[in-house]
């Protein structure tokens, strides 16, 4: 039984082969006929909003030759206080694959555990995997292997997108950078179970090389990219004028992007908020990279889901 639970726990080989099949997923979509999914009836159930996701796995599940269901988590008994355990044990006796976006990161764990069916993690507080194969999958297309490369995460360091990046830099060995204040760099202990210092230097032996620092102009310097996401995460609304203050340094914009290489790679996971995370200017003038980055979600998710039934 496979499961894309986390970037952390995706074997190397597994994560390799995903980003190899999503070429061919891209190229043949038109032509391919492949029907994994054939006979198989999948749910997305999700506990926070989503544009991408939900309309990319819809789309990929259906392609694939399946039946999907969309469940607002809030609509099920799970919201009036179900437990994720019987939740899962209900739907793991009906259907055959789950996708679920939802707030803890041991509510994915506890579902795939107790429902016996291949789930994949469409974005919990602590990771975002689909959308870092995605970009990592973008920026190969667009510029060729990452290993060696620099890519810079600007913003709010601490979560689930620049998270899921450490697991991906330690996994295939290119430097990345996140600018951030200190209160809003990722946890120590994500750090240290990425084999690297609480300050961000790497123990001996880790692959990984992760600079965390709140001097954003030190980051972009010389970056292959740079890549920004939300300052308030869905779920963290109440600390939302907080966050654009401490946050307001820590912008993408031609100032930003002057410092990174010429033909740097801005990238933004969307949704955009202009003016916070990314100006106007540098949003359009990137605007082919960015909408491509969220295009590939389908075809990289159609690898996911290959993946997680062979
Ligand atoms: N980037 C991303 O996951 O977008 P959605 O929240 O719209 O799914
Ligand atoms: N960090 C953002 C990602 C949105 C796709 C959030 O969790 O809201």
């Amino acid at each position: 039984m496979k499961h894309l639970l986390s970037l952390e726990k995706l074997p190397l080989a597994d994560l390799e082969k995903i980003l190899r099949d999503a070429v061919i997923f891209k190229r043949e979509r038109a032509r391919l006929d492949r029907r994994p999914l054939a006979n198989q009836t999948w749910a997305l159930m999700f506990s926070k909003s989503s544009t991408r996701t939900r309309v990319s796995f819809e789309t990929g599940i259906r392609e694939l030759g399946g039946q999907v269901m969309f469940l607002s988590a809030n609509d099920m008994q799970l919201g009036r206080g179900e437990p994720i355990k019987d939740t899962a044990r209900v739907l793991g006796r009906m259907i055959h694959g789950a996708v679920i976006r939802t707030f803890a990161q041991g509510e994915v764990e506890e579902f795939a555990e107790f429902s016996g069916i291949p789930t994949i993690n469409a974005l919990t507080d602590d990771e975002h995997p689909c959308q870092i194969l995605a970009d990592i999958f973008t920026f190969k297309e667009l510029r060729g292997p990452i290993s060696g490369k620099v890519v810079t995460f600007v913003g709010d360091g601490a979560c689930n997108v620049p998270r899921s990046w450490i697991w991906a830099a330690a996994k295939l060995g290119f430097e990345l950078r996140i600018a951030a204040p200190k209160k809003f760099q990722p946890p120590a202990e994500v750090l240290e179970r990425a084999g690297l210092r609480s300050d961000g230097a790497a123990s001996p032996g880790a692959l990984a090389k992760i600079l965390c620092t709140d001097d954003v102009e030190k980051a972009a310097r010389g970056a292959d990219v740079l890549y920004t996401d939300v300052w308030v995460s869905m779920g963290l609304e109440a600390e939302a004028a907080a966050r654009l203050r401490a946050l307001r340094g820590y912008q993408i914009n031609s100032k930003l992007v002057k410092l990174a290489k010429a033909d740097a790679l801005v990238m933004h996971c969307l949704p955009a908020y202009r003016g916070k995370e990314i100006d106007e200017e540098t949003f359009e003038a990137n605007a082919r990279t960015i909408f491509t980055q969220a295009e590939n979600r389908l075809h990289v998710q159609k690898a996911v889901l290959s993946w997680a039934v062979a």
